[in-house]
């Protein structure tokens, strides 16, 4: 006996791929993906692989319920209407994995405050630099990889000793965007954090806050929170950056929007500036400009020395 479909129609496993065993009247036809796998191209330089079929309907499922829509075909439908921008961002925030966590991947923090922190310092001991730093955070989820760069900076380059720090942060995803700008965290993720980093630059939530903890508004006012889609033309005000961080967002893209995002990243760096990229991330033989350091730290090649 042939499966059917919540119409009763049965279900030609060719032609309908059931997204999710608990979602049984959400399908998506290989014509009808590929058409969300262009759409969400075409957005944010995403590449949906063909074997994403789960994800997409798991992750618009919500939505659809939201919307009152029943299927996925009439939602594209929608989405894909040239004035539908606030919907195709919604479909975005809905789509994007947003994981992250305060010091991921710590050795580059060891990395910065052990070699590139001393070096800045010297230089401006020098004269060679201006005690001015700028850092981008660029796909920072909700917040935690900005929030730590900013919290080492402030400890070892302090505005008290004349220290002008400031960091854009930006990602494609409003809702995190929101919860970044908050600041506000559970206090689980306290563990995530060095004890002397915390108790300088985090306030434990009290009374019906409990549970929570808060970044320290001086910490936040180092950092501008900002929309911004890397895989489309970008005017920065505060370029060029001594630092960029691009951590985990280019593995969801094909090799072509990598590399045209990395083309805009390299522009936006100094000269001898560095690009922290993701631990499943190589960029060897992607970009001309960008020479590797260690594995994911790269600096963007000149005619000065190098770190
Ligand atoms: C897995 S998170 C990484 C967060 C953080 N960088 C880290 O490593 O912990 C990837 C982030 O990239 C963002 N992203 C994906 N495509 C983007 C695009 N085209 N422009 C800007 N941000 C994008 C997502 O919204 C998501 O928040």
């Amino acid at each position: 006996m042939s499966a059917e479909t919540a119409a009763g129609k049965p279900r030609t496993s060719r032609q309908l791929d059931p997204c999710l065993d608990q979602l049984p009247h959400l399908f998506v036809s290989p014509a009808l993906f590929n058409k969300f796998q262009k759409l969400i191209y075409s957005e944010t330089g995403i590449w949906l692989g063909n074997s994403k079929t789960a994800l997409l309907c798991g992750r618009l499922f919500r939505r659809l319920r939201t919307l009152g829509i029943s299927s996925l075909e009439s939602y594209y439908e929608c989405v894909a209407q040239p004035h539908q921008h606030e919907e195709r961002a919604q479909m975005i925030d809905a789509i994007t994995t947003n994981e992250t966590r305060f010091f991921r991947e710590p050795r580059q923090f060891e990395f910065m405050v052990q070699r590139v922190f001393p070096h800045w310092q010297g230089d401006a001991e020098q004269g060679l630099r201006p005690k001015r730093v700028r850092v981008w955070s660029a796909g920072c989820s909700s917040g935690e990889e900005p929030y730590t760069v900013a919290m080492l900076l402030a400890r070892h380059l302090p505005a008290q000793e004349g220290w002008d720090v400031r960091l854009l942060a930006t990602d494609i995803s409003n809702r995190v965007l929101e919860k970044a700008r908050k600041g506000v965290y559970p206090i689980a993720k306290a563990a995530e954090l060095p004890s002397d980093l915390l108790h300088s630059f985090m306030l434990r939530g009290m009374g019906e806050r409990d549970g929570e903890m808060k970044v320290k508004v001086e910490i936040q006012e180092m950092i501008d929170f900002q929309r911004l889609n890397l895989d489309q033309e970008m005017n920065l005000v505060e370029s060029p950056f001594d630092a960029i961080f691009c951590r985990n967002v280019l593995i969801y893209f094909d090799a072509a929007s990598k590399s045209r995002v990395l083309a805009r990243l390299s522009h936006h760096l100094i000269v001898n500036g560095l690009l922290f990229v993701g631990h499943a991330e190589n960029l060897s033989s992607m970009s001309s400009q960008l020479q590797s350091l260690e594995p994911t730290i790269y600096t963007r090649t000149g005619d000065k020395e190098i770190l």
